[in-house]
């Protein structure tokens, strides 16, 4: 898929002030093609995220178009729009959001559930994943409060593939995680990119984890200038 954001911009309303508004985004043009790899950086609180969920289809920009695939965004009903991030896009966040009262399986398995999929053919597509981001099939019976921040990650990405998304966006994925961890993290990034043609949206504070994408941006004063 092909995505254009073009002059968007995003204000937000200072809580507790009526009249007062902060301009996070000012005038953001980004094109990601299928395949490129992007990554964003850039202070706390210089509108990482909100590019992200901008781009993710989870807030609407102030102004501004978000085109995908020839198609305006804003034209698009919103069941579309949900299954167009349901089924185009994968979500990797810093805090990982499984689900405490599921199993990891279950967890990696969730998408295909509220998709009506058939049990065995879910199970199947959750080991397939879990052999590609080296998973031990074991770990896949456990609840998240027994895995590591780095196995939890992991659990989170199987997640997101597993409607095989064309675009991955992520956010801080290893905001949270060790040394060790964290390049694991980086080398499925990187395996995602190489060999299944994900575009991919990183955002990241982490300059290392940044570099290993083609394209890397920094949003200063609410605007993105390459890095
Ligand atoms: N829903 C919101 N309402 C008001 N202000 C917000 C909201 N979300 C984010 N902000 C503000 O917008 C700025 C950018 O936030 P964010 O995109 O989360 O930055 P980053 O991810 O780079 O740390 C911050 O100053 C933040 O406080
Ligand atoms: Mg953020």
């Amino acid at each position: 898929m092909k995505q254009e954001l073009k002059n968007i911009k995003k204000t937000y309303k200072m809580s507790g002030r009526a009249d007062e508004y902060v301009e996070v985004l000012k005038e953001i043009n980004l094109t990601i093609n299928q395949g490129d790899f992007v990554s964003v950086i850039g202070r706390s609180g210089c509108g990482k995220t909100t590019l992200l969920k901008i781009m993710g289809l989870l807030t609407t920009p102030s102004e501004g178009e978000i085109i995908i695939n020839g198609v305006q965004v804003k034209e698009l009903w919103k069941d579309e729009l949900a299954d167009l991030r349901r089924k185009k896009m994968g979500f990797v966040f810093q805090d990982y959001f499984l689900l405490d009262q599921l199993t990891a399986l279950d967890n990696i398995i969730l998408p295909g559930l509220l998709d009506k999929m058939n049990g065995d053919a879910a199970q199947n597509r959750a080991l397939e994943l879990a052999d590609y981001l080296e998973i031990n099939e074991k770990l896949l019976k456990k609840y998240p409060r027994e895995l590591s921040g780095g196995e939890k990650q992991r659990m989170a990405i199987a997640r997101a593939l597993f409607n095989d998304p064309e675009f991955i966006l992520a956010d801080e994925p290893t905001g949270n995680l060790d040394d060790q961890s964290k390049r694991n993290v980086e080398g499925i990034f990187k395996k995602m990119h190489d060999t299944m043609n994900k575009s991919i949206l990183l955002v990241t504070h982490d300059i290392d984890f940044a570099k290993l994408s083609e394209t890397c941006y920094r949003i200063k004063n609410g605007l993105l200038i390459l890095d």
